[in-house]
């Protein structure tokens, strides 16, 4: 059993430089923790003070009940995947898969019976007498992982394992990986930036930018619930829609107000707002939240001038200036806008977000 705790945790580097501000962060036994966010923003750095290949520089770190800040790699009981799957080039996939156990002594009989075991749920049994050089970046990628399962490690650590894959084998090998977290029974602590990766595998992700986090939850939660415009804006494709406005109070019902456009905020949102909310603000819409389909109760119409129209092979994207600001919607493939026409759109007022426009914090999620 492993849960792993950072309380108040900080990484200052040699030079000076504040890669990570008190992170506390508690994940649980068997927990898929994902942490995204855009380059440089920490995941690796933080994944690696798991590792013990960073030291921790302010706060601690807990395994179970064990402080572990000073206890070295090899003490630790993890194992790690990197992207550049860091495999030897002379060695057989064999004797790659093998190599941790080896180094530990383990005896022979043992090291065949997980080596075996590894090849077969990762399908490559077939090319455990190849070297690296003869594999594809997949089956590459699938050693590396397989070193990493032999070990049969507590804490099982992965950064951006997937990012040299082209897009379809990604989203194969998701599968899979998610496949091995279930057979494992270990705790997953998984870098990414790719936000679906992140939406598919995690059982709860933390949203990281410049070195301190942004939200922690379920993927459900930060999806829906986004507590400020960079989560929401990070997540989702495309993008969460910004529109800047304001919102003001007539006759005890609040509106959102821009060039272009006019809705009711309705009563179980308003609610949420701080009682004398009012003035600039942004309003969040996402593209599935947008239809050119008949408005239905709970939806307020727009329209606006059709910018550009992208299929996306299921779906298109259809792009429109609402009063200057550009709103994305995601439509169904009969639709048959073009450029230069006035779209009627009808948006699902449940599901939009509301931000501050000075501080970017949500104000029905704070
Ligand atoms: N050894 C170091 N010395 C100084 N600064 C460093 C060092 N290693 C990383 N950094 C800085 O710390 C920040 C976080 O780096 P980190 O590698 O954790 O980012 P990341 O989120 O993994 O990014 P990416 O998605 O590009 O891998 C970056 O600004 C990086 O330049
Ligand atoms: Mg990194």
């Amino acid at each position: 059993m492993a849960s792993i705790k950072f309380a108040a945790v900080g990484k200052r580097y040699p030079n000076g430089f504040v890669a990570l501000e008190n992170l506390n962060l508690e994940i649980a036994d068997k927990e898929f923790l994902v942490l995204l966010g855009p380059s440089g923003c920490g995941k690796s750095t933080t994944l690696n003070m798991i590792a013990g290949l960073e030291d921790v520089t302010e706060g601690d770190l807990w395994f179970d009940q064990t402080r572990m800040n000073d206890v070295p790699p090899h003490r630790r009981d993890v194992a790690m995947v990197f992207q550049s799957y860091a495999l030897y080039p002379h060695k057989s996939v064999y004797d790659n898969i093998a190599f941790g156990l080896s180094m530990r002594k383990y005896p022979k009989e043992e090291i065949a019976r997980r080596v075996q075991d590894a090849a077969r749920k990762l399908e490559i049994e077939s090319l455990l007498d190849r070297r690296p050089e003869q594999l594809s970046g997949g089956q590459r990628q699938r050693v590396a992982l397989g070193r990493a399962m032999v070990r049969q490690p507590q804490v099982f650590l992965m950064d951006e394992p997937l990012s040299n894959l082209d897009a379809a084998l990604r989203i194969s090998m998701r599968a899979e990986i998610k496949a091995l977290h279930q057979a494992m029974q270990t705790t997953f602590v998984y870098v990414t930036h790719d936000q679906a990766e992140a939406l598919t595998l995690a059982d709860r992700i933390v949203v990281m930018r410049s070195g301190v986090v942004q939200q922690m939850g379920t993927p459900n939660d930060i999806y829906e619930r986004p507590r400020n415009m960079f989560v929401a804006s990070f997540l989702g494709n495309p993008p969460m829609n910004f529109v800047r406005g304001a919102l003001a109070r007539r006759e005890g019902r609040v509106f959102f107000d821009a060039p272009g456009l006019q809705i009711e905020v309705v009563p179980e949102l308003a609610n949420r707002l701080a009682a004398q909310a009012s003035g600039p603000a942004v309003l969040g819409l996402r593209a599935e939240d947008v239809t050119d389909e008949a408005a239905g109760p709970h939806h307020s119409q727009l329209s606006g001038r059709v910018v550009s129209v992208l299929p996306v092979g299921s779906d298109q994207f259809l792009e429109i200036d609402v009063g200057g600001a550009r709103v994305f919607l995601r439509l169904g493939k009969e639709s048959r806008w073009r450029v230069g026409e006035t779209a009627q759109v009808s948006v699902n007022l449940h599901r939009i977000h509301l931000f501050d426009q000075a501080s970017e914090h949500s104000l029905l999620w704070p």
